[in-house]
């Protein structure tokens, strides 16, 4: 089987893979790292579980071919860690909402979620439902995955203006 170097920038960090050139991002990603935040859910691309940030951008990574990531920045749950409390606000968010049942879409739907909270612009929560329509979830009915997601943003653009 033909394998191909690939380097890119996991959760910071500049790393080289010699990998086989039809294997995914995710299998890249949980073989090779091990973060298995990254959920195999369908892996056809239709429910958001091994969602992760590529440039800055969610894309499901069960269909984004690991060789695509060559020069590319990827940040995972892992690569969110606050260092003092060791959990995001974001992660405390969905905790503290609610919005974690059985968890295994959770990591899909923080990711996705990062360029909403990251936003100077504060999305309605018709907004916030149509920015993660690409994530699914079975367990909670997505209304305290919306709270958690809103509580975040808001709280990240108080802190801006505060900092500012
Ligand atoms: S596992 Fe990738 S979209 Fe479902
Ligand atoms: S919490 Fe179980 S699938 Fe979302």
């Amino acid at each position: 089987m033909a394998r191909k170097l690939v380097s890119c920038t996991v959760n910071g960090t500049k790393r080289h893979y010699h990998i086989d050139v039809r294997a995914s991002l995710s299998d890249m990603l949980r073989n090779e790292e091990g973060l298995d935040s990254i959920k195999h859910g369908c892996d056809v691309g239709e429910c958001g579980a091994c969602t992760v940030l590529i440039d800055g951008k969610p894309f499901n990574s069960c269909i984004y071919l690991a060789i695509w990531a060559e020069g590319k920045s990827i940040l995972t749950v892992e690569g969110l860690n606050d260092v003092k409390t060791g959990i995001s606000d974001i992660q405390q968010a969905f905790i503290d909402a609610g919005a974690v049942q059985c968890g295994f879409c959770t990591p899909g739907f923080i990711m996705a979620s990062i360029p909403i909270i990251e936003s100077d612009k504060p999305a309605s929560r018709d907004e916030i439902r149509r920015q993660v329509a690409g994530n699914l979830c079975r367990c909670t009915g997505y209304e305290k995955i919306v709270d958690a997601i809103e509580k975040t943003q808001k709280k990240r653009i108080a802190e801006r203006k505060s900092s500012s």
